[in-house]
This record gives C-alpha cells, sequence and structure tokens, in this order.
C-alpha cells in the first residue's frame, strides 16, 4: 500500500475510535432539557446563590434560601408566566410595595438593587418555577452539580 493511502486509512480508524468512545459518555447536546438544566442552575448559582443559598448549614445567612422564597411566590394555580413577571420584576427593582415577604425583609433588610440581565432573570424563574427547590431530588441535582464545579470539595 502507498504510504499516502496507509495514512488515510489510519486516520479514518483514529478518528472511527474517536468518535465511537465518545459516544459512550454522557454529554448533553444544546437542545436537552438537562443542558437548559444546568446552565438556569450555573446562572442561579452566580447571580442569586451568594445570598439565596440553598445550603442550610451556613453560618452567615444573607437572605431566606431560594426555596422558601418559592414557597411564598409559588402555587399550583399560578401560570408559569405570571411567576416569572413577578419574579423578574422584583429582582429588577426591589421594593417595598412588592414585597410578600415582611418576615425576609425585617430580618435580612430589603434585598439591594442590582444590575441584573433581564433575559437572565426570565431563565432563573423559569427553573425555580419548574423545580421543587425544596424537594431531595433537587438538593440531590445541587450537590451533584457543586461536586462538578468544585471537584476538590
Ligand atoms: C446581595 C444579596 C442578594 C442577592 C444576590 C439576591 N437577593 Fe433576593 N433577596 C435578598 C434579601 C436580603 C431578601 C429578603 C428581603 C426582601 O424580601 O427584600 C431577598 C428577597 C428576594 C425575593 C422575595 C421578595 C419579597 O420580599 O417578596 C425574591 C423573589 C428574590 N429575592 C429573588 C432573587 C433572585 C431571583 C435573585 C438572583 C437573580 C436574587 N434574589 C439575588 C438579597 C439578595
Amino acid at each position: 500500500m502507498q504510504k499516502s493511502k496507509l495514512f488515510i486509512v489510519l486516520s479514518w480508524v483514529v478518528f472511527a475510535i474517536a468518535c465511537s468512545s465518545n459516544a459512550n459518555k454522557y454529554k448533553p447536546s444544546d437542545h436537552t432539557k438537562a443542558y437548559a438544566d444546568e446552565k438556569a442552575l450555573t446562572l442561579m448559582q452566580n447571580t442569586c446563590f451568594s445570598c439565596h443559598n440553598p445550603d442550610m448549614n451556613i453560618d452567615k445567612r444573607l437572605a431566606p434560601p431560594m426555596f422558601m422564597v418559592r414557597n411564598h411566590y409559588y402555587d399550583s394555580l399560578i401560570s408559569k408566566e405570571d411567576f416569572v413577571n413577578k419574579i423578574v420584576s422584583w429582582a429588577m427593582n426591589p421594593n417595598d410595595s412588592m414585597s410578600i415577604m415582611p418576615g425576609a425583609v425585617r430580618n435580612f433588610g430589603m434585598m439591594p438593587k442590582q444590575m441584573f440581565k433581564e433575559e437572565d432573570l426570565k431563565i432563573i424563574a423559569a427553573y425555580i418555577y419548574e423545580n421543587d427547590l425544596e424537594s431531595d431530588a433537587w438538593y440531590a441535582t445541587w450537590e451533584a452539580h457543586k461536586n462538578k464545579a468544585n471537584p476538590a470539595k
């Protein structure tokens, strides 16, 4: 066989092996719900959890954990659209007249106004609507997410 032909055949073999071994690894594609959830969770971790930390055993809590916020805003009758609108308008501009958590305001002071991107808030709010942040299943997801982001811990 000519050298160049051998090279082509070999490259093909290497390529085929690389593809088949990759196929066994679970890697959510852009279109899966798992991928979208992962993105939303990372967004919420970076923009909300510094204050609304979901872990119960932290020393200095700056705000109620997000599941408590969800419990005040969520009920089985509220539409996703209404829920998202309420959370987004609150986060864009927190103010006394909109608050439905007077106890939290007393304990922690008002949530400070921050520069959030509205499109990020919409993703976060939809995620909060769809996921029961109080459930064991969600906590397992959260633990897995943290370990993936920071495997040393
Ligand atoms: C710098 C700290 C901080 C960050 C970051 C933060 N919050 Fe808050 N948030 C608070 C505090 C403190 C409260 C409780 C007092 C209050 O309700 O204003 C609160 C309350 C809330 C409430 C309940 C409002 C009410 O009183 O009815 C919602 C909804 C909320 N936050 C959403 C969010 C979302 C969504 C994010 C992320 C995009 C976020 N917060 C990020 C501090 C924060």
